[in-house]
């Protein structure tokens, strides 16, 4: 699951690794809520939580890994996938709060989107998206994903850390297949 990808004019899409503790910590320092790589936690991340956060996405574990959107070693936003299935894979993106607006999650996600069908051999790259989301859903929208369903009540919203008092949000599918690649039988 490692990738380098030169997106030109100085912007690269490489995988994170544990090394990467301060590019995470120095990102989401003016963040007020959660990043790419979970619910937790929601604003600024601590070295300890950069740690664990980049050691749960080991790129080596084979199973989910994160790839940083970096200019001149400043990292700007992060994209992860998690491989679910012999030929799909969830796909989640964050761009820190000052860098948004400038077409970077679209460059992420169309590269990545190509380097996962192509090099991975995946079939299925889908979203999960908030319907409150209009960020997200516009983006899925211009990278060419396809709207599939609304799951109700599928999404944590993590207001309370007791999953049985916490509240639950509809999600929206979108998905992005390899018409090249026939689908499995
Ligand atoms: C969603 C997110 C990744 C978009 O990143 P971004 O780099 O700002 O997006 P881009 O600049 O590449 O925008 C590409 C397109 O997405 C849509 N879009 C992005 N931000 C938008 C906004 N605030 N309002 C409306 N449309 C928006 C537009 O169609 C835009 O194209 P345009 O600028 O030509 O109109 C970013 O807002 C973010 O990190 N949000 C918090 C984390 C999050 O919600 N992740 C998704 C979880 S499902």
């Amino acid at each position: 699951m490692i990738a380098d990808i030169d997106l030109g004019k100085g912007l690269r899409l490489r995988t994170l690794t544990a090394h990467d503790v301060a590019l995470v910590v120095e990102a989401t320092g003016a963040e007020t809520a959660h990043a790419l790589w979970g619910p937790r936690p929601a604003g600024p991340y601590t070295p300890r939580d950069a740690r664990a956060a980049l050691n749960a996405w080991d790129p080596d574990a084979g199973r989910q890994a994160s790839y940083g959107l970096l200019k001149n070693d400043r990292l700007l936003g992060a994209l992860g996938l998690m491989i679910d299935g012999p030929h799909s894979a969830e796909l989640a993106y964050w761009v820190r709060p000052e860098s948004r607006r400038q077409g970077l999650a679209l460059r992420g996600i169309n590269a990545l989107t190509c380097w996962t069908h192509d090099e991975l051999g995946l079939d299925r790259i889908w979203l999960e998206i908030n319907p409150v989301n209009t960020p997200s859903l516009r983006l899925a929208d211009r990278a060419g994903y396809q709207y599939e369903q609304r799951l109700p009540h599928h999404c944590r919203t993590w207001t309370n850390p007791d999953p049985e008092h916490d509240t639950w949000h509809d999600c929206m599918i979108w998905a992005h297949t390899n018409s090249t690649t026939p689908p499995p039988i």
